[in-house]
């Protein structure tokens, strides 16, 4: 996916061991479409070499206030106009420290005091030791730079270089990839609270052996990054599948759909909307085996009997929250054929606004998709494309459809 397209970002780097990982987040930017021009710090240079960024970046690095490389020989100001974002990672604990006073003695520094406040945002990766990290001095430093507008990611936690275990390591480089295009997606759902199912479920006939179906959970998984981008908090109630949580979604692991209902049940009252994606089983066996069940040696079958599941995404529907017009309900529509009546019929069948018909056996699986889009009015195609560019289409549909000022939005 090439998110970042025509993204421009000058990419800094003060010093710290953090700087292998800064090599290979270039990269990523690169293959993800971003014009990247690198700035190193003289302590960063202790850590890793120009040369290696310059090979990554495709351009030259620039690391001294006196290059003269620049026509106007004012690096400090041509490298931070037109960019869309600097980003510094590692942003050492005391590049953070020089921020914070606007002290401007390197080029980096020079570069984030004198760039275009309003129109070019500044993102720290930070990266230190725990103790460093812990000290008041640090944190401190870091309330006072996000007051001041700069964007201060998170920093991870576990295994330091120097041996010991806490929080202050940088991000991965994938997932500072994934913030950054965040960063850059409009804020359409900010402050709402978003839950979203996804996924198949499970049904356990004995403790080995279960029935369940082939969704792989991407599409759902998708809506709670989109979600999450547009600024909302997203809860991800998640049936068995072996995804990556989405960065900044608080994941809730269930396997069958009874537990799903119950996790569903348990977060509703706090969510704006809710987005059905799960396939889930409309089925489970009426007495699951506690042993496994065993073959008798008679050629003999064994007789299954299935109960209903709960329809979930119709229980919230028919709600009081739902039907006072305070959560938003979206469900899915998994068609084999005909699409558009079958999802229609659906749509009114489940009591929800909106609805998102697609091609079962076609996207299961896929990491493509195409949807259509039903509501009371009428119908809107989404063509064919990634589950994520989708996702963020159907929250900028969503977010349309949300009451600004109180008023009901009923199916
Ligand atoms: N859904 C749900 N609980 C169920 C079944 C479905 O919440 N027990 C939700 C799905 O998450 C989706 C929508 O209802 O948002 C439609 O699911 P789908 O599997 O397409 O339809 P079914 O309701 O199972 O109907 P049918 O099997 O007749 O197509």
């Amino acid at each position: 996916m090439n998110d970042l397209q025509n993204k421009r970002i000058l990419l800094g780097l003060s010093g710290g061991i953090a700087c292998y990982k800064a090599a290979e987040l270039c990269r990523a930017l690169v293959k993800a479409g971003a014009q990247v021009q690198v700035v190193m710090t003289e302590a960063a240079t202790h850590f890793i070499t120009p040369v290696t960024l310059q090979a990554l970046s495709n351009r030259e690095v620039f690391t001294s206030q006196w290059d003269d490389r620049p026509a106007n020989n004012m690096a400090h100001i041509e490298l931070g106009r037109g960019v869309d974002a600097i980003l510094v990672a590692p942003a050492s604990a005391d590049f953070m420290a020089k921020l914070l006073h606007g002290r401007a003695d390197d080029l980096l520094s020079l570069t984030c005091l004198a760039r275009p406040l309003q129109q070019v945002p500044l993102i720290l990766a930070p990266a230190m030791n725990r103790e460093m990290w812990a000290h008041p001095a640090t944190q401190r430093n870091v309330q006072q730079l996000k007051a001041d507008g700069t964007v201060v990611l998170d920093v991870g936690q576990g295994d330091q270089a120097c041996g010991e275990v806490g929080d202050g390591r940088m991000l991965e480089a994938d997932e500072i990839l994934d913030d950054l295009i965040a960063h850059f997606q409009p804020k359409r759902l900010s402050g709402r609270r978003v839950l979203v199912t996804a996924g198949p479920t499970y049904e356990a006939l004995d403790p080995v052996r279960g029935i369940t179906n082939l969704s792989s959970g991407k599409m759902g998984f998708a809506m709670a990054r989109a979600a999450r981008e547009a600024g909302a908090q997203v809860v991800l109630v998640a049936g068995p599948v072996s995804l990556p949580t989405p960065r900044g979604v608080r994941r809730v692991d269930v396997r069958s759909a009874l537990q799903m209902q119950a996790a569903v049940q348990a977060e509703m009252a706090q969510a704006d909307v809710f987005v059905a994606t799960a396939a889930v089983a409309d089925w489970r066996p009426t007495n699951a085996s506690d042993q496994k069940i065993k073959k008798d040696g008679s050629g003999q079958t064994p007789v299954l009997s299935f109960t209903e599941n709960p329809d979930i995404l119709a229980g919230v529907a028919s709600s009081d929250r739902a039907r006072s017009g305070q959560l938003f309900c979206v469900g899915f529509a998994a068609e084999s054929h005909d699409l558009l009546s079958n999802a229609q019929a659906k749509r009114e069948r489940k009591g929800v606004p909106l609805l998102a018909g697609n091609i079962g056996p076609a996207t299961f699986g896929q990491d493509d998709n195409a949807l259509l889009l039903i509501d009371a009015h009428g119908t809107l195609e989404l063509p064919h494309a990634s589950k994520l560019t989708l996702a963020r289409q159907l929250v900028e549909q969503i977010a349309a459809r949300l009451p600004r000022d109180g008023t009901p939005v009923l199916p």
